[in-house]
């Protein structure tokens, strides 16, 4: 086993070993410009690291992990297009440095680089990976959808809402995390488990998305903090301060989430009082903390050693104190 530390670095040369500007550079550039901003590279750091869980060689999951880290990508510039989010890892996003036009084409070609990647697996790896693969991107794009229809409703339910994160965020967190399983060809029972892992891990971290959007520190989480009020997004905290009994805040709330002001730093600072006052804040922590520990409830019937359940635990803790 190596660390974090290690298979992140790997990854990246490999990463800017594979992508070289190209003709055409309308196409290319910006491809390049979202794959080397930076990011937490978590998707590709797990499907690694899972492979050496697993006994196998992290070096043979570089292709997997390369497929499913420009696939987020990918998705990201599609993101920022339908979230009209302005900043993304402290820069410009895609369609602000270029257009929209140039974010939907790059963005579409990230996608089958993405696919193309299994072409270098043998036939039965192949396979597996590339349906999976397959079944995770279309849940992405369920989730996405769910994500914009809720934004017009006023009564997504909590289920409702952790349905659309695990399909839109924690799905391809399992599935990278599954990918080291395949690669490294260990029993579907270990996969399947590591696919829950992963799973409850991803959904922690898009609650934890959805908080630090909000109270987030601006200079550190990279993107624009508020952007989902502005938006009228239905997180955990608007779910949780609707139920919290209280008529004022339920009706307050839903007038502010009925305007689209051009100054939206008034809307922010009232709806981010509510969602402190109503205790939706403390209860969205808590969430956070109790999908990390039914994760980490998962390790107990891994067939591991209790040394690498340490690692994976380790890492989800980490994830937990996350500032970016
Ligand atoms: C952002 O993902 C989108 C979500 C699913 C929350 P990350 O937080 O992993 O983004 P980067 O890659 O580290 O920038
Ligand atoms: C994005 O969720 C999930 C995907 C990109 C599939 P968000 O819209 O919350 O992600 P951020 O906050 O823009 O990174
Ligand atoms: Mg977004
Ligand atoms: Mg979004
Ligand atoms: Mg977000």
């Amino acid at each position: 086993m190596q660390s974090i530390d290690v298979y992140r670095s790997e990854f990246v040369s490999y990463m800017e070993s594979k992508f070289v500007l190209q003709e055409p550079v309308n196409l290319y550039e910006p491809i390049n410009y979202i794959l080397r901003l930076g990011g937490k590279r978590l998707r590709p750091v797990l499907a690694l690291l899972t492979t050496e869980i697993f006994d196998g060689n992290y070096k043979e999951a570089l292709d997997a992990a390369l497929a499913i880290e420009v696939f987020h990508n990918f998705s990201l510039v599609h993101d920022d297009i339908m979230d009209a989010a302005p900043v993304r890892r402290g820069q410009a996003t895609v369609h602000e440095k270029w257009d929209t036009n140039t974010g939907i084409l790059s963005g579409d070609a990230m996608l089958i680089c993405a696919y193309q990647l299994f072409e270098n697996y043998e036939p039965t790896t192949f396979r597996n990976l590339a349906k999976l693969f397959s079944k995770t991107a279309l849940q992405v794009c369920e989730g996405q959808q769910y994500d914009v229809d809720f934004e017009s409703r006023e009564d997504v339910t909590l289920p409702e809402y952790l349905k659309m994160i695990e399909f839109k965020t924690a799905v391809p967190v399992a599935a990278a995390m599954k990918m080291g399983g395949i690669v490294a060809n260990t029993s579907s029972e270990n996969q399947e488990l590591i696919y829950n892992f992963g799973l409850n891990l991803g959904i922690a971290f898009q609650l934890q998305d959805d908080y630090l959007d909000v109270f987030g520190d601006p200079k550190t989480f990279g993107k624009q903090v508020g952007g989902d009020i502005i938006e009228n997004k239905k997180t955990i905290l608007f779910i949780k301060a609707i139920e919290s009994g209280s008529a004022t805040y339920k009706k307050e709330l839903l007038d502010l989430y009925s305007i689209q002001p051009k100054e939206p730093a008034d809307k922010i600072e009232a709806v981010k009082a509510i969602f402190m006052e109503s205790g939706a804040a403390a209860s969205t922590q808590n969430a956070i903390e109790s999908f990390t520990q039914k994760a980490f409830l998962i390790l107990n019937e891994l067939d591991i050693s209790e040394e690498k359940k340490g690692v994976l635990r380790l890492f989800g803790e980490n994830l937990m104190k996350r500032t970016v």
